[in-house]
């Protein structure tokens, strides 16, 4: 009885995890780093491009800090994410 108490409590947590860590689905990160990314120049200035995670981070940041992007720090990491998934290496 216990035992499967403990299994249905791992398997609720198994299919609940992914919906908060991904509260972004993958359409709306790619319409949102379309709208931020294609303001001053082609957003194929990113897309053209493979980058580490933290590659992607630092490059999103610059956007922000130095030239001028506007982003929430949510924003951020929802367009390094994205970023990081389809244009990793
Ligand atoms: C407010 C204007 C502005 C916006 C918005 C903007 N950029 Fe840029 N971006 C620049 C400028 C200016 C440069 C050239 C100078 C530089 O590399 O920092 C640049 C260059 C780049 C480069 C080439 C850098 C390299 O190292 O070769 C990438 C990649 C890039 N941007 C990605 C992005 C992404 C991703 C976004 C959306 C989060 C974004 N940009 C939004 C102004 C902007």
């Amino acid at each position: 009885m216990r035992k499967t108490l403990l299994l249905a409590a791992v398997f609720v947590l198994m299919v609940s995890l992914p919906a908060f860590v991904s509260a972004v689905s993958d359409d709306e990160a790619k319409a949102l780093f379309e709208a931020k990314c294609n303001l001053c120049h082609s957003a194929t200035n990113a897309t053209d491009m493979r980058e580490t995670p933290d590659g992607w981070r630092a490059i999103v940041l610059r956007m922000k800090n130095d030239n001028g992007c506007d982003l929430s720090d949510a924003q951020v990491e929802t367009i390094t994410n994205y970023l990081s998934r389809h244009y990793g290496r």
